[in-house]
């Protein structure tokens, strides 16, 4: 399986057998493209995407050993159809689809947050279920209950920003650049996290949560105490986020009776996020499974896992299928 991912600011490509094995996986950041302007600005990464993706495709295929000219022996072609970028995700589907036409192989539509998921399943094939899948990117913070690799249902979200969100608009609010998260991060790990008492919104309020509240409450915070460090800010911050999201986490494990919990989307990079969970899933009796930073950011390799099980479930997708930029999280 070759499968392409262009939802955002990554270009990937990745060759994954059996849906399991990863052969390889490469991923072009548009990181350095974005920096100046402070987030992702989609005509240029539509463009950057249409300028990389076939040298990303040809490196992914070269490091599994194969070459354009082993695509008839491929068992499909996958591409990220949404949620993502319009301009970015109409390159990788344009091409998926070219590739799997001229090859005579199916081509097979992924939905983004679907392969999050799937990124356990590479990493960790023993992961005890049901699991909750906490996934927190910077679109979406879902949690799920996982049944089985491709059976899950969806709990509850954020009513409004998503968590990775929240980190890049306050990185962004404090001057410490983008992308926010590992901004925050760094800039954490020299303040007190106990130094501002941000509000922990909607704490106990069953599976949805909310962001956006504690975005504004650093803004005034700021603005009423310019006195305090930026550092003990990005500290106190990130304290909040990673208090609400492993209190839901956990409840929503003991809600549904979970074996184990697992993190996916690109803030599952976040150190001290990891650490917390994994903590708390140790004092909870459950097994926790952190999938490697490289899986829980954007990469094809999880969108190939996902796509060999769609192609085994429900066929091949068909060739005037489009992208979907406002895709919703897929029922079950
Ligand atoms: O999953 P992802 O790579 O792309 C989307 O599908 O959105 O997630 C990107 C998000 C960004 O908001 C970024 O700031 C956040 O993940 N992120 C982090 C860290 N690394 C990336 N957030 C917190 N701590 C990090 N170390
Ligand atoms: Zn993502």
């Amino acid at each position: 399986m070759l499968a392409i991912e262009s939802s955002c600011d990554e270009t990937a490509a990745a060759v994954v057998a059996d849906g399991r094995h990863v052969r390889s996986s490469v991923v072009s950041s548009q990181v350095d493209l974005h920096a100046r302007f402070g987030g992702v600005v989609p005509e240029i990464a539509g463009r950057a995407h249409l300028e990389r993706l076939l040298p990303v495709v040809d490196e992914a295929l070269a490091s599994a050993g194969l070459s354009r000219a082993d695509g008839p022996s491929l068992a499909a072609v996958a591409a990220t159809s949404g949620p993502g970028l319009i301009g970015s995700l109409l390159v990788g589907v344009s091409a998926a689809k070219a590739l799997a036409l001229a090859w005579n192989v199916p081509y097979v539509a992924v939905n983004h947050l679907e392969g999050h998921l799937f990124a356990s399943l590479l990493e960790a094939p023993d992961l005890e279920h049901p699991a909750i899948v906490l996934l927190v990117s910077g679109g979406h913070t879902l949690l799920v209950r996982l049944d089985a690799p491709g059976r899950y249902a969806l709990l509850g979200g954020t009513v409004d920003d998503a968590a990775g969100e929240a980190f890049d608009k306050v990185a962004r609010y404090l001057g410490l650049g983008y992308p926010g998260g590992p901004a925050i991060e760094a800039a954490a790990r020299q303040g007190d996290p106990t130094a501002v008492a941000f509000p922990r919104p909607m704490l106990d309020e069953g599976f949805s949560c909310s962001f956006s509240g504690l975005k504004t409450a650093v803004v005034t915070t700021v603005r009423a105490r310019p006195e305090l460090s930026t550092e003990d800010v990005a500290a106190s911050f990130q304290a909040a986020v990673i208090d609400v999201l492993v209190h839901k986490a956990l409840a929503a494990a003991r809600a549904v009776g979970a074996r184990s919990i697992c993190l996916a989307g690109g803030v599952g990079a976040n150190g001290p996020l990891r650490a917390r969970l994994e903590e708390a899933a140790a004092a909870a009796g459950l097994s926790s499974y952190l999938p490697s930073r490289a899986m829980c950011t954007d990469n094809a390799a999880m969108i190939a896992a996902c796509a060999f099980a769609r192609l085994e479930r429900s066929g091949a997708s068909p060739l005037d299928s489009g992208a979907e930029p406002s895709l919703a999280f897929p029922a079950a």
